[in-house]
């Protein structure tokens, strides 16, 4: 993979366990110029200080839950990179008390901004990239999980919202198409990052995973950033619109 000529955007780096940072590294490592946006003043210190070995081309503010914070990033953008090739869209969020207990408990308030973060956020997401995209075409990924489509109790509104981030990914990759933008996500297995502490029973999520998948491990950091860098890049080229596992293969099993 040859990154050398290539400029993205990547969303969701919080320290250096997220799943973004390591992207961020292999795509660095690759050759790729990168700027990278940061949630709120709240996270710079740690995002910058992950970022720091890895000469970011910018670190620009970006809450996706705000139009103005997004269009301005995008503008950032377009100054510092003039054009990009790709982007990562790694970010969700729900409220703690949404991810455990009974599902019906969920408030509405609740619903939409798990819904907002972590699934609509990747539609002005991909609009605004595409303004910037490369006029040969690009490649954009979000990350998603398996509880888009089973049930895992702790995990509660994130299955929805992952559900409807899969069926934008389809939406967006038939829409962009036409563009050459291609969509897609790669569906990890349990990792342990700042966002999978809020999940209640993530501990014994990651033990059903190791024991019951064809693997017999959990996935690592790595292998999640090697799929994304090839779905990122030009060897993926006849790729859209999918939903690429990497989980040992533990969604194959049914028992
Ligand atoms: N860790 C896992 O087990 C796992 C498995 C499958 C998929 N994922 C997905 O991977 C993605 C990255 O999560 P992670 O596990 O690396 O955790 P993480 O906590 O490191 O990353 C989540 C990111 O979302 C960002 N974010 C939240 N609300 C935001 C907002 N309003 N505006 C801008 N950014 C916001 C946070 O700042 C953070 O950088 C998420 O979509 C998550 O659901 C994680």
């Amino acid at each position: 993979m040859d990154f050398k000529e290539k400029k993205g955007l990547i969303f969701g780096v919080a320290n250096h366990r997220s799943i973004a940072y390591y992207i961020a590294k292999e795509l660095s490592s690759l050759g790729a110029e990168i700027g990278y946006s940061y949630q709120n003043e709240r996270i710079l210190g740690s995002v910058e200080k992950s970022l720091n070995d890895l000469n970011p081309s910018f670190i620009e503010e970006c809450d996706v839950l705000n139009q103005n914070s997004l269009d301005n990033f995008f503008k950032v953008a377009k100054v510092k990179l003039n054009q990009i090739d790709f982007i990562v869209h790694s970010i969700a969020f729900a409220e703690r008390e949404d991810l455990g207990g009974n599902f019906s408990n969920v408030t509405k308030d609740g619903f939409s901004t798990a819904l907002e973060t972590s699934a609509y956020s990747l539609i002005p997401i991909t609009k605004l990239g595409s303004e910037i995209m490369n006029p040969e075409g690009g490649s954009i990924i979000t990350l998603s999980f398996e509880a888009s489509q089973k049930v895992y109790p702790g995990y509660n509104i994130m299955g929805t919202a992952k559900a409807a981030l899969e069926n934008c990914v389809k939406q967006l990759a038939s829409e962009y198409g036409k563009n050459n933008i291609r969509v897609n996500a790669v569906s990890a297995g349990p990792l342990p990052t700042l966002a999978a502490r809020s999940i209640a029973g993530f501990k014994e999520m990651q033990k059903v995973h190791s024991d019951r998948s064809p693997l017999k491990r959990n996935v690592t950091h790595e292998e999640v950033a090697n799929t994304s860098s090839f779905l990122l890049s030009d060897l993926s080229s006849g790729i859209t619109g999918a939903i690429i596992p990497v989980d040992s293969g533990y969604g194959i099993m049914g028992l």
